[in-house]
């Protein structure tokens, strides 16, 4: 239960790790923060210092700096710091070797009762469990960056998973004050970077057949549907284009192992394709975005953020249903796949990537059967090797069949 929690581990102390420290200490939580050196956790603390001295400031938190701040203990030994611990949470670099390494050493020396947890973007939680001797207690815990003020976070179910382990981790991200989706399956990007793949999809196909440009895109999704920003100015601002060239170097070594990680070849297929032509060579050309100072914009510096100015009118080039429609049945596979549940679907886009409106709900306004209709337009003009990634869902064609197109008629995805 998680309530029955109150010493967490938290290994690796970058950018994740110092902030899902703070806010497990924040919850009142002990925590043990692990880095491999001690310049390392000096640097996490301050910056949990600083950020609880904003909220304190703000009187977002109710105890001292010191008092939340003393609740975090930072050691460079991992055995140590899970001796005694009820949760772990790992947030060590992307990479499967390394983790693999860090949970079989916690699994050697943490409790056996104790809970182990992955940060993990997108490598397999099940490789990972298969690392330790109690695969049952190992899960994904997916939090948003930055973890202090992001409210959502993807628990992933790992194929040894058990009930109680995923429940007792649903639960814990209530207490910490987050809201958690269940990503019910352990599969490429798992529910909230899987479902709005098809998104950033769509954009870079559009632009790639030279049917639009990055501006008039992003104009599109700022101006007509009020999203934060556009398919482009995010890649810019995560660096997109290295976490696609990271992905693609490591899925196969992990379908090797695990191939039920990615079930849909269409999406393989056309991820890789999307990651040769685009992601890899721009990020070899040291186009990745705002940490390298010239993504699709251009930016102030390395690593200094400037909104990139993009005109109005340039909205008016691209009708939103263009890229709607892929968005609408990638998110929708992901239903059909049995990763996610509708609401939960929405849920992702609403709060891990600011949509004003879930793609579901954008959906039912927009009518599934017209989501349909411009999906076989697209099929009908793209060149061959897209073909297939245009190919409506079967949970889209059934609700046309059943005459469930969207809020026109009450009945969509929701009911209204
Ligand atoms: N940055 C993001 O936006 C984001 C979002 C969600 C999830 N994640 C995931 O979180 C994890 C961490 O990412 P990050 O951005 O915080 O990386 P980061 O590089 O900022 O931090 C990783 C930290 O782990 C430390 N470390 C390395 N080896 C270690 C070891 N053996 N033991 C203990 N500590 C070790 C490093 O010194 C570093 O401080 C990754 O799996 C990443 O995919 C990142």
């Amino acid at each position: 239960m998680s309530s029955e929690i109150s010493v967490i581990a938290v290994i690796g102390g970058g950018i994740m790790g110092h902030g899902i420290a703070q806010v497990s200490a924040l919850a009142g939580c002990q925590v043990r923060m692990v880095d491999v050196s001690e310049d390392f956790l000096k640097g996490g603390v301050e910056k949990i210092k600083w950020s609880l001295g904003k909220l304190a400031e703000k009187k977002a938190i109710s105890e001292s700096v010191e008092t939340v701040a003393n609740r975090i203990a930072t050691t460079t030994n991992l055995a140590d710091a899970v001796k005694d611990i009820d949760y772990m949470i790992e947030a060590v670099p992307e990479n499967i070797d390394l983790k693999m390494k860090t949970f079989a050493e916690a699994d050697k020396n943490a409790p056996p009762d104790a809970i182990l947890a992955t940060n993990t973007s997108g490598l397999s939680v099940t490789m990972i469990s298969e690392a330790t001797k109690r695969p049952s207690k190992v899960v994904g815990m997916h939090w948003m960056n930055p973890p202090q003020m992001m409210p959502l976070i993807e628990v992933i179910n790992g194929k040894h998973t058990s009930d109680e382990t995923l429940k007792t981790t649903v639960d814990l991200c209530q207490r910490l004050g987050k809201q958690p989706v269940v990503a019910r399956k352990d599969i490429w990007f798992f529910l909230a970077a899987r479902s709005e793949m098809g998104w950033d999809t769509e954009a870079n196909l559009m632009w790639l057949r030279g049917e639009a440009k990055v501006e008039e895109i992003d104009a599109m999704a700022r101006y007509k549907l009020n999203l934060p920003m556009g398919p482009f100015e995010l890649a810019d601002l995560t660096g997109a284009v290295d976490i696609m060239k990271g992905a693609y170097t490591s899925i196969d070594k992990i379908l090797t192992k695990n191939p039920d990680f990615e079930p849909d070849p269409v999406r393989l297929y056309i991820l890789k394709r999307v990651a040769e032509l685009i992601s890899i060579p721009r990020s070899e050309e040291g186009k990745s975005g705002m940490k390298t100072g010239e993504g699709y914009y251009k930016y102030p510096g390395p690593g200094k953020y400037a909104r990139p100015e993009i005109s109005k009118e340039l909205a008016e080039k691209v009708a939103p249903i263009e890229i709607l429609a892929s968005a609408v049945n990638t998110a929708s596979r992901c239903v059909t796949e049995g990763v996610g549940s509708i609401e939960d679907t929405d849920k992702c886009f609403k709060l891990a990537f600011g949509w004003p409106k879930g793609v579901f709900e954008f959906a039912d306004e927009f009518g599934i059967h017209n989501i349909v209709n411009t999906l076989r337009e697209k099929k009908a003009r793209v060149p061959d090797w897209q073909k297939s990634f245009y190919e409506p869902d079967r949970l889209l064609l059934r609700m046309v069949e059943d005459g469930k197109i969207g809020k026109i008629v009450g009945q969509g995805f929701y009911k209204y």
